[in-house]
C-alpha cells in the first residue's frame, strides 16, 4: 500500500470508525479522524492508538469538528488532503430517534448531503464511503432484502439514512463521484455502545454472574435481527473502495434471530438459567419496528468476496467473555 493513501474518518471514536482506524493503519494509510469536543477527554474505543507514540501523530491525526459545522468540515479536508473518507459519525440509535428526531435527520442525513458537497469540490478525486443501514428498509417488501429492495423505513433515523443513502447515489450517477453505500445490518463486537441491545445483554449476563447485577430489563424479546461481527464489517467497508467500480452492497450474515436467543446464549454461556433474571420494560419499546430484517450478502460475497467469519454463537460468547474479563478487572 503506497504512503499516498490518506482516509478520513468520520465517527473515529465509535466501535466502527475504532476497528476500521485499525484496519487501514495495518494496510498502511495515513487515518485522520473527527473528534467532536466533548467534557471527557477519554476515547476509550481508540485510546491504545493514540497512546502509541509510533502511530499517533505520525500516521493518525485527530481533528476537532462537529457534523453541523460545514466550515471545519472543509477545512479538515483542506488540511489532509483525503483519498477515501469513511463517513460513519451520526446519532445510531434507532430507538432514541423517536425521542430527538430532528437532530438525528441532520446528522444522519443532512450532513451527508453536507460532506457529498465538500467531497464534490474537491480537486484530487476522493472515494466516499456512506454508512447505511438497513434500517432504510423498514417495514419491508420483501426478505431477504437485496440491494434492490424498496426503502419502506419506520424510524426518523431509517428515514434520514434512506435520504443520504439516495443522495449518495444521486451524487454517483450525477457528478460521477466515486460513492459506495454499505448497507449494513447490525453488527456487534464487545466496543458496542452500552445501550444497544447485544451489549446490553452480553454484560448483564457477566455481572449478574458475578455478583454486581440484580437484573436486566430489557423490551421487546421477539424482535428479530440480523447479527453480525463488527470487524467483518468495517472490512467489507474498506473492500467497497477498492472495488474499480463504485456501487452499493449488502452486508449481513442471512440469519436472523430474536432478541430472546441472544439472552439465552448469553445467560447460558455464564450457566444461569435466564428467566430468572431477565424483566421487561415497555419504556424500552419502540413506537414502530421493522419487520423480517435480513439481508441478502450475495452481491458482495460474488463481487469482492467477502464473508463474515463469526457465526450467532461465536460473536455472543466472544461479548459475554470481554464483559467477564472486564469484571475481572474491576474486582
Ligand atoms: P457509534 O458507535 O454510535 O459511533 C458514532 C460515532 O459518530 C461516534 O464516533 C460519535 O462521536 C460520532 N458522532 C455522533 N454525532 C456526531 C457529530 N454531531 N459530530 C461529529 N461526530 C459525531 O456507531 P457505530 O456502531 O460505530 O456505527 C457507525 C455508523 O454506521 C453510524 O452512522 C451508524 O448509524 C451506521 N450503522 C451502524 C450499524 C451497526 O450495527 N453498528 C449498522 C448500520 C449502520 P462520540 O464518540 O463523540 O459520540
Ligand atoms: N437498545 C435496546 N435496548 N433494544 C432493545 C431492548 C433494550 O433494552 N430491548 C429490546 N430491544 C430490541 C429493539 O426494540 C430492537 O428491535 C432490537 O432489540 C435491536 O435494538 P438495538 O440493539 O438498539 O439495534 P437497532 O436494530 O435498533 O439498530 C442498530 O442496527 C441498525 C442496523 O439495522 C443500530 O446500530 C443502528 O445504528 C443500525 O443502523
Amino acid at each position: 500500500m503506497s504512503a499516498a493513501n490518506v482516509a478520513l474518518i468520520t465517527g473515529i471514536t465509535g466501535q466502527d470508525g475504532s476497528y476500521l482506524s485499525e484496519l487501514l493503519l495495518e494496510n498502511g494509510y495515513a487515518v485522520h479522524g473527527v473528534v467532536r469536543r466533548t467534557s471527557n477527554l477519554l476515547r476509550s474505543r481508540i485510546e491504545h492508538l493514540r497512546r502509541d507514540e509510533k502511530i499517533y501523530g505520525q500516521r493518525l491525526f485527530l481533528h476537532y469538528g462537529d457534523l453541523s459545522d460545514g466550515t471545519t468540515l472543509r477545512r479538515i479536508f483542506r488540511e489532509s488532503q483525503p483519498t477515501a473518507i469513511y463517513h460513519l459519525a451520526g446519532q445510531s440509535h434507532v430507538g432514541l430517534s423517536f425521542e430527538i428526531p430532528e437532530s438525528t435527520c441532520e446528522e444522519a442525513g443532512m450532513a451527508t448531503l453536507r460532506l457529498l458537497e465538500v467531497a464534490r469540490d474537491q480537486e484530487q478525486p476522493v472515494k466516499f464511503y456512506h454508512a447505511s443501514s438497513s434500517e432504510i428498509f423498514g417495514s419491508v417488501a420483501e426478505a431477504p432484502q437485496t440491494e434492490t429492495t424498496p426503502m419502506m423505513p419506520t424510524s426518523p433515523y431509517g428515514c434520514a439514512k434512506a435520504f443520504a443513502t439516495q443522495l449518495a447515489r444521486v451524487y454517483r450517477q450525477s457528478y460521477g463521484l466515486f460513492v459506495c453505500n454499505g448497507i449494513l445490518y447490525n453488527h456487534e463486537s464487545p466496543r458496542r455502545g452500552e445501550n444497544f441491545v447485544t451489549r446490553k445483554i452480553a454484560r448483564a449476563a457477566a455481572r449478574i454472574a458475578r455478583g454486581l447485577d440484580l437484573d436486566l430489563t430489557l423490551g421487546n424479546l421477539e424482535s428479530r435481527r440480523d447479527w453480525g461481527y463488527a470487524p467483518d464489517y468495517v472490512r467489507a467497508m474498506w473492500m467497497m473502495l477498492q472495488h474499480k467500480q463504485p456501487d452499493d452492497y449488502i452486508v449481513a450474515t442471512g440469519e436472523h434471530h430474536s432478541v430472546r436467543d441472544f439472552v439465552e446464549a448469553a445467560f447460558a454461556a455464564v450457566n444461569l438459567p435466564w428467566e430468572k433474571f431477565v424483566k421487561h420494560d415497555s419504556s424500552f419499546d419502540r413506537p414502530a419496528e421493522p419487520s423480517r430484517l435480513v439481508g441478502c450478502a450475495d452481491k458482495i460475497r460474488k463481487t469482492l468476496g467477502w464473508k463474515p467469519t463469526r457465526t450467532f454463537e461465536q460473536l455472543v460468547r466472544e461479548m459475554v467473555e470481554a464483559e467477564l474479563k472486564a469484571v475481572e478487572k474491576l474486582c
